[in-house]
């Protein structure tokens, strides 16, 4: 993966080659005698609403034949959507298109047989050089490409309100996690109880992922999800420990909150910081609140925690020919534009011109091209589905109780079902 981030590199500041947009005529008419096509996603609200209705603008420029259908699901990183997913694809009723993370989780459709093979489309619209090889593989399985990837997100990041930060006479980001616990209690001392917005199970994964990579490395923390790295070991007791006790500096309903309910806190001034992934830069954005910074989190130096949206062709979809003018428009430079621009991720393609990009992705752009990338289990490039979901409900457990050894107990037994299926 780190030549993935060179070839970003050596794309950044490069013109943009449009592809030739448009869908031809034998594009069809909508398969099963319908032009609507049905896009199936998590994008409901805010930020994460303005990057697909940016490239749904784009859709109805390059295929105006067929008719976009929101079939978005509200509720942060999938956590409803993924659920009314998995009963209509179990009922044979798919729709259209739908949102997979690259990595293990889209593998989990592959390997169930639900979606369609896109090596073909890949030829016929030159997406085989247009992205980095390190992503197309993580689409990739048996020799066969299986979806076209929207974007790059970058999970690790720390925002900040500025206001509150300044207030309490912090004025650079923490670059390691004692110095962030020490700002942490600065905080406290100047009278904000509950400096760190957190909300529920797979952004609790988030932030201890975070620690995780501070403590192990970004190469150990790698091999967490390929076996190399022992769940048992006492590193990982360490890390819990410091997650421990970064809870303690949280808002107690965290259990109760999507990710945007602790973004709130944060644009509140209730909380200073939040760790979030990088679609909190366009949500801020769509929201207007401009106060705010963002640095890596705590430690992780120069790590990138990648994920990337990508979208696939269900086995059964009734308008296949629709769905491949949307893939097809998802995938050129015109599309991943229109898209990331309002998204807050970088563009999976690499010859995107940086400078078209708002100035948080000017600087994600260049992280990414230096950056040495890890993957992550909440949204899908290091895991399964069915480890993600038996990891947050463990952080879920441990967020009342607290059990340390508990914890670590069923990060061991989640690695031992899942690790390497
Ligand atoms: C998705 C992002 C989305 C975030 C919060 C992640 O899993 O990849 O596109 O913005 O969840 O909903």
């Amino acid at each position: 993966m780190r030549s993935r981030a060179r070839t970003a590199v050596a794309a950044a500041g490069m013109t943009l080659a449009l592809l030739a947009s448009g869908c031809g005529a034998d594009d069809g008419d909508g398969g099963a005698g319908s032009n609507k096509v049905e896009v199936f996603t998590w994008w409901a609200d805010g930020g994460e609403k303005a990057g697909l209705d940016g490239l749904v603008a784009q859709f109805k420029t390059d295929c105006s034949q067929y008719e976009f259908v929101n079939g978005a699901v509200a509720g942060g990183a999938g956590s409803n959507a993924k659920q009314v997913l998995a009963s209509r694809l179990q009922q044979n009723d798919p729709p259209d298109t739908f949102q997979a993370h690259a990595g293990a989780e889209l593998s989990d459709y592959i390997k169930a047989g639900q979606i369609e093979d896109l090596s073909a489309q890949y030829k016929e619209w030159g997406l085989d050089s247009a992205f980095p090889k390190g992503l197309v593989d993580s689409l990739t399985v048996d020799g066969k490409i299986y979806s076209v990837p929207a974007n790059i997100h970058r999970a690790n990041v720390l925002w900040g309100n500025k206001t509150v930060l300044a207030k309490a006479g912090i004025t650079a980001p923490a670059t390691t996690l004692p110095e962030f616990f020490a700002q942490l209690d600065t905080l406290k001392a100047k009278g904000v109880a509950t400096p760190l917005a957190l909300g529920k199970d797979w952004t609790q994964q988030m932030l201890f992922e975070a620690v995780l990579i501070s403590k192990l490395g970004p190469d150990k923390f790698s091999g967490l999800w390929t076996g190399q790295t022992d769940w048992a070991g006492a590193e990982i007791t360490d890390a819990i420990n410091d997650y421990k006790k970064l809870l303690s500096y949280s808002n107690k309903d965290r259990d109760t909150l999507d990710w945007t309910g602790a973004e709130e806190l944060v644009m509140a001034g209730k909380a200073a910081y939040q760790l979030m992934g990088d679609w909190e830069a366009a949500d801020l954005d769509a929201k207007g609140f401009k106060d705010y910074n963002y640095s890596a989190f705590p430690g992780n130096g120069d790590a990138y925690q990648w994920l990337a949206d990508s979208f696939v062709l269900p086995k059964n979809a009734k308008n296949p020919d629709g769905t491949k003018c949307w893939l097809k428009t998802l995938g050129s430079a015109a599309g991943q534009k229109a898209f990331n621009t309002k998204k807050g991720s970088i563009p999976a393609r690499t010859d995107a011109d940086a400078a078209a990009y708002p100035a948080y992705q000017q600087a994600a752009i260049a992280d990414w091209a230096k950056g040495t990338p890890v993957p992550s289990c909440p949204h899908g490039s290091a895991c399964s589905q069915g480890w993600q979901d038996a990891v947050a409900s463990a952080q879920g457990k441990f967020s009342s109780d607290g059990d340390v050894a508990a914890l670590q107990s069923a990060l061991v037994a989640a690695a031992k079902q899942y690790a390497g299926k």
